[in-house]
């Protein structure tokens, strides 16, 4: 070693004696310091761990969190070796799974306390024999087409377990997910659509989840998710379903195949309080989806309390419309005497479509709607629905109390029609033709429904087998008398005009 490296060797050995004998003092009140911090509110920790649950409010802990702030447990997370992480009462705090109030036919399932881990949902019971069985719940999340035998559900879908292999198999510490979800396992391929997405999603839904009779008013999902839909592959051409969602809950969240991903991803167990799982295929295993060639058909059979669509459908014109604009609801009064203004009669008309009606017929059916009008007995709406805004659409349908229209997707806007002794649905099919969508909207948004063959009709009572194969059903061609569809108005007006 050269004398000049000897001289650094020294330097540098006498700098760090010198620093360790000044910084050590230092660095030991620091780490003192934070190991008091840590004995602190290691009696803080400790509850949490053991003996909170979810939605408990637990002091603040650091200064990091405000009062008020809600601490969810968060086991794994602690490196604390001397935390005991088996305390038995971790397991008290396992829910086990219930379908509330029997909310379920095929397809259609309301579960509190349902688990999701890894992409598979887990209903722990004690007799796991109780669920309904898996087929009648969810379905392999394909499109239907595919051999039936590949849409039924495995374990990798659903799994219903016992209380010892919950603990196994999910841990002893979920996440949880306190507020209502939706969960909508199936392909995009019938949600990019306003009348699959409303009229049987949510509606099938909102029938099945109406059965939970709980004191006030049930909330509206907080959250959607959808598992195996990419971001914004659910919404419609027009762009309905979004909007009206939102107008529904401003606060709603649509999660897609990301969101699904990354809970796989944090390997934990999610914990849903209340969830619904709505599946097509699993739907149409029943024989009444079958009979009807409906999915929400099972749906149909339910014993629902009249009025139960009713909140849905004034929260979203209240919140679309604004409270100053004229309220939708006079007509609705079942005292006549209260109506300020003539009814209104909407044909919404699908001439720019595939669909539709003879070209003669169409003109002969807005020749025969506006004679009516001129009579002074109703006033008659013929709006270019395409050219509207969605909040110009709804505020139309939710001060008609008439709708008429070619079976099809605008008449889901019945949907947002006040219900009342008036409230009609006339549905032109093409002679032969009929189909349950729009009669199984009719009969939960409380309206009469009327179809028409040309020159005929018929109420649902009279609805014959669903066929959707008629010759010229999806055809320009179709027929309709246009007097035969103002006699139907006339005849539901009728006691109307003779209470004003
Ligand atoms: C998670 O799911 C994937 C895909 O189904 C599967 O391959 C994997 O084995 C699962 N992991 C665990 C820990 O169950
Ligand atoms: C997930 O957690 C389990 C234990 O709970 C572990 O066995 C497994 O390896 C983990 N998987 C991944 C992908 O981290
Ligand atoms: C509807 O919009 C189209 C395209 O913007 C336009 O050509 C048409 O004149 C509009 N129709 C009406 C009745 O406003
Ligand atoms: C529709 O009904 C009218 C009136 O009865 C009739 O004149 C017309 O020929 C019918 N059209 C078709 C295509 O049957």
């Amino acid at each position: 070693m050269s004398r000049k490296r000897q001289y650094f060797a020294f330097i540098f050995l006498a700098t760090s004696i010198l620093f360790i004998g000044f910084a050590f003092p230092y660095f030991a009140s620091v780490a003192s310091s934070v190991f008091k911090q840590h004995d602190a509110h290691v009696d803080i920790i400790e509850p949490i761990l053991g003996e909170t649950s979810p939605g408990d409010i637990i002091q603040p802990i650091l200064g990091e969190i405000s009062p008020g702030d809600i601490i969810h447990p968060i086991l794994g997370e602690t490196s604390r070796p001397d935390l005991d992480l088996t305390h038995p009462k971790i397991e008290v705090s396992f829910p086990t799974t219930s379908i509330p109030h029997g909310a379920h036919v095929n397809g259609f399932t309301i579960f509190d306390n349902l688990y999701l881990r890894n992409g598979t949902f887990f209903a722990v019971s004690l007799d796991p024999s109780t669920f309904p069985p898996k087929e009648a719940i969810l379905s392999a999340p394909l499109d239907l087409g595919v051999p039936s035998k590949e849409l039924l559900p495995t374990d990798k879908h659903l799994r219903y377990i016992d209380l010892e292999e919950a603990v196994q198999l999910l841990g002893h510490n979920p996440l949880h997910i306190d507020d209502m979800t939706v969960i909508i396992y199936d392909t995009k391929t019938f949600l990019r659509h306003y009348y699959h997405w409303w009229g049987e999603v949510i509606l099938g839904f909102w029938r099945v989840y109406s059965m939970i009779n709980e004191p006030g008013p049930l909330p509206f999902p907080s959250r959607f998710m959808l598992p195996v839909v990419e971001e914004g592959q659910w919404r419609d051409r027009a762009d309905i379903n979004g909007p009206l969602l939102r107008a529904m809950n401003p606060s709603v969240s649509i999660e897609t195949s990301g969101q699904w991903n990354d809970f796989i991803k944090l390997n934990r167990t999610i914990a849903f309080k209340r969830v619904g799982i709505v599946n097509r295929a699993a739907a149409h295993r029943h024989s009444e989806a079958g009979k009807y060639n409906k999915m929400i058909g099972p749906t149909m059979g339910l014993e629902i309390f009249s009025g139960y669509w009713k909140p849905l459908q004034t929260k979203l014109t209240q919140n679309l419309l604004g409270e100053s604009s004229e309220s939708p609801q006079d007509i609705t009064r079942e005292t006549a005497t209260t109506v300020k203004s003539k009814p209104v009669v909407i044909y919404i008309s699908r001439q720019k479509t595939g669909r539709r009606l003879a070209d003669k017929d169409h003109e002969a059916l807005v020749h025969s709607l506006l004679k009516l009008q001129d009579e002074g007995f109703c006033k008659v709406e013929i709006p270019v629905m395409e050219n509207l805004s969605v909040k110009e659409q709804i505020e139309l349908v939710s001060r008609s109390t008439i709708m008429v229209g070619v079976h099809g997707n605008g008449l889901t806007h019945q949907l947002w029609m006040p219900s009342s002794s008036w409230s009609t649905v006339i549905e032109i099919f093409f002679p032969g033709g009929y189909l349950f969508d729009y009669q199984f909207l009719s009969r939960s948004a409380e309206h009469q429904h009327y179809a028409v063959w040309n020159d005929t009709s018929f109420t649902t009572a009279e609805a014959p087998k669903s066929n959707l194969d008629a010759e010229g059903m999806h055809g320009s061609e179709i027929p309709v008398y246009g007097p035969t569809v103002v006699d139907i108005i006339r005849q539901r007006l009728a006691t109307l005009s003779s209470s004003t």
